[in-house]
């Protein structure tokens, strides 16, 4: 792990006990339930969050799953992975696979072994994660490898191109970048690419798109 990436993640750790005080459910609540919305979740289905985080989704996630199908929560701080469980067992949510590991590694191999031979990634959610991951366009990519051909691939995030206060404070919270092109990236690796950016006053976007 780059000294960078052990930053983040240790600050992650320590922030996890006031994460959700500090980020709110309703903060991102019209992105996130607008983004997952976009997923197309029925019962049964199975959904990867990349990066879980605290588990904020979880809950908007079991609107459409009713504790079926199977949800796999991926995140590399133990701390925030322990929120979400937290959350998991709170809520008696059987159907949750929680998973510690770096976004660089997940695979259709990396699946295979830590998830099952058989199973089909249905839907995919990245929500503010790809601001932070190292090799960001190498994670895109291997998302759109472990997507089933119909599967839809829905990201979450912050573009805030110019220079202002609030790109520098969102930043330094989130120990990400907010001027990635993470959405012009993805809009040339899939199919029937859709993008709405007016979330947060405009920060904050939603963009989808299926395998190629
Ligand atoms: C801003 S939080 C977002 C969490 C969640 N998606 C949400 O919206 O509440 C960023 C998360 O990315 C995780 N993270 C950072 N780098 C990672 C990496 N390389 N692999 C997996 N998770 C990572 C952090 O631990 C943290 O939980």
């Amino acid at each position: 792990m780059s000294k960078e990436l052990e930053k983040a993640i240790s600050y992650y750790d320590k922030f996890s006990r006031y994460y959700d005080w500090l980020s709110p459910k309703r903060y991102y609540h019209k992105a996130r339930n607008f983004a997952i919305q976009q997923l197309q979740l029925e019962e049964g289905t199975t959904v990867l969050n990349i990066p879980c985080g605290t588990g904020q989704n979880f809950e908007y996630f079991q609107k459409y799953l009713n504790g079926s199908g199977l949800i796999i929560g991926i995140d590399l701080s133990e701390g925030m992975l322990e929120k979400a469980k937290q959350k998991q067992s709170e809520n008696n949510w059987n159907n949750i696979q929680l998973i510690k590991e770096d976004a660089t590694q997940i695979t259709p191999a990396w699946i295979k072994e830590n998830v099952g031979k058989s199973i089909q990634v249905d839907a995919i959610f990245c929500d503010l994660g790809l601001s932070g991951f190292p090799e960001w366009e190498k994670v895109i990519d291997n998302l759109l490898s472990i997507l089933s051909p119909k599967g839809k691939l829905v990201i979450m995030d912050w573009y805030i191109p110019k220079s202002t206060l609030r790109g520098a404070f969102i930043k330094w919270i989130g120990k990400g970048e907010v001027d990635r092109p993470i959405y012009q990236y993805l809009e040339n690796q899939v199919a029937n690419f859709t993008l709405n950016d007016t979330f947060n006053r405009g920060g904050v976007f939603v963009a989808t798109g299926i395998k190629k």
